[in-house]
């Protein structure tokens, strides 16, 4: 079974669908978006051309992409009302449970459905989404530190904004250097969609009810938030702290992952469909090297995370079960460098994400595909006769 239980192909919708959006082989371990290789995306694109290729099928001409940037400035603002919602939570309440509620609160504010025939008003839309859940995932940060929310600044890129919502106080002006806004272009690259993963078949599901935009938006956010999903980031930093806090012991920590009686997983390693390594794992290692030497930041927990990539590629264990470093494994370590907490890497995963989640949802809508319905294998009593037990 591939994940979806498929009773009778021949039923509609059974659950598996068909996509013109991503292509993975997990043998192979490669990534394409829209044909276009993930090594080249991640290496020659910016985020938001790369958001364009999902969302519309192509890369975006000059002109194109200036008009996609353009829209996403003017809806940048967020009802000075959302700040009630937001105010409602406790200052450590999880940015991705604030998140999901506050994109899912938008609808309140943007009722009218988006109507998917209308090429403007879903062009709209899609702006309208990628320029608020920005601003909204950077509130849950500014909640959670007490401080001012910040505004969308226009004369500002996309990224760029993202560290300027994020850092920027009233003492002073806030300046991202190059090397942190391009390591975070690349980042939301290799993050942006990943064909049927959990939360991507969420989005779709709930918007198969026709469900509106920014509802389907929201409940990727909760299925992303889990652990073993986009959760994972925030859980391998949380394991490498311990490890080092441990003496670094490695070898101990890779007993208790092979030990059925232990909970204890590796955090980063294993994946649905990749029994290769993981083609982002591979660029972002990479990546976290050069930001790390860039930043002039020594970082223990980088020397750990390689300890126990050689340690587990090498074990038996690991090797015959196919575990790799995936795409969680060492984005963590660029996210602590730029001096992003730990629980808002998860909202550094969905705000990554946010473009393949739309470009499904939107390719979903307009194949008019049927409200979703997977079947099941019944494995529970045959007919009984009533019999009261009391
Ligand atoms: C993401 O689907 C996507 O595309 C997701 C994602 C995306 O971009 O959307 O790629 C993002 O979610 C990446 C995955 C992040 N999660 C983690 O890093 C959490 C740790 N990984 C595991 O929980 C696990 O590997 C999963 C959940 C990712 C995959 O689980 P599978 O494919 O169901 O693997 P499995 O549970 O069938 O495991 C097979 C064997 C089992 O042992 P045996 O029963 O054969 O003895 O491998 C073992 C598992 O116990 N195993 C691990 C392990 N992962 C699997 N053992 C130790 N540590 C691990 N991490």
């Amino acid at each position: 079974l591939t994940g979806f239980i498929t009773i009778d192909p021949g039923y509609k919708n059974s659950g598996s669908c068909k996509s013109e959006i991503t292509f993975l082989d997990g043998e192979l371990g490669i990534l394409r978006y829209r044909g276009y290789s993930i090594e080249d995306l991640a290496e020659k694109a910016s985020f938001l051309e790369v958001s364009y290729l999902l969302i519309f099928g192509e890369l975006p001409t000059t002109a194109e992409l200036e008009n996609f940037e353009n829209n996403i400035k003017k809806h940048s603002l967020v009802n000075e009302e959302m700040k009630n919602i937001i105010d409602g939570f406790p200052k450590t309440a999880h940015p991705m449970g604030v998140l999901s509620a506050l994109t899912s609160a938008l609808t309140a504010f943007n009722p009218k459905a988006v109507n998917v025939d209308n090429e403007k008003e879903m062009y709209e839309a899609i702006c309208k989404t990628m320029a608020k859940f920005l601003v909204i995932a950077t509130w849950t940060y500014r909640k959670s530190m007490g401080y001012p929310l910040n505004y969308y600044d226009n004369t500002k890129g996309y990224v760029e904004n993202f560290m300027q919502l994020m850092f920027q106080l009233p003492t002073g002006p806030y300046k991202a250097s190059p090397v942190v806004i391009d390591a975070l272009d690349k980042l939301f690259i290799l993050h942006a969609d990943h064909e049927q993963n959990c939360s991507t078949s969420t989005v779709r599901m709930v918007g198969s009810s026709h469900a509106g935009l920014f509802a389907s938006i929201s409940s990727g956010v909760s299925a992303l938030w889990g652990p073993l999903h986009g959760g994972a980031n925030q859980a391998v930093l949380e394991m490498l702290e311990e490890i080092n806090k441990d003496g670094g012991d490695t070898d101990k920590f890779l007993a208790k992952a092979k030990d059925k009686n232990d909970p204890f997983r590796l955090m980063g390693f294993g994946h649905r469909v990749y029994k290769n390594f993981d083609p982002r794992a591979k660029i972002i290692k990479k990546a976290a090297q050069e930001v790390l030497e860039t930043l002039g930041v020594e970082d223990p927990i980088l020397d750990i995370a390689r300890k126990l990539e050689t340690a587990a590629l090498e074990d038996e264990y690991f090797k015959s079960r196919n575990l790799y470093p995936n795409v969680d494994f060492y984005s963590g370590i660029i996210y602590r460098a730029l001096g992003i907490p730990t629980d808002m890497f998860t909202v550094m995963f969905a705000i990554g994400r946010l473009p393949g989640w739309i470009a499904q949802w939107k390719e979903m809508r307009e194949n008019k595909e049927p409200i979703g319905r997977p079947r099941q294998i019944y494995t529970g009593h045959a007919l009984r006769e009533f019999k009261s037990n009391k």
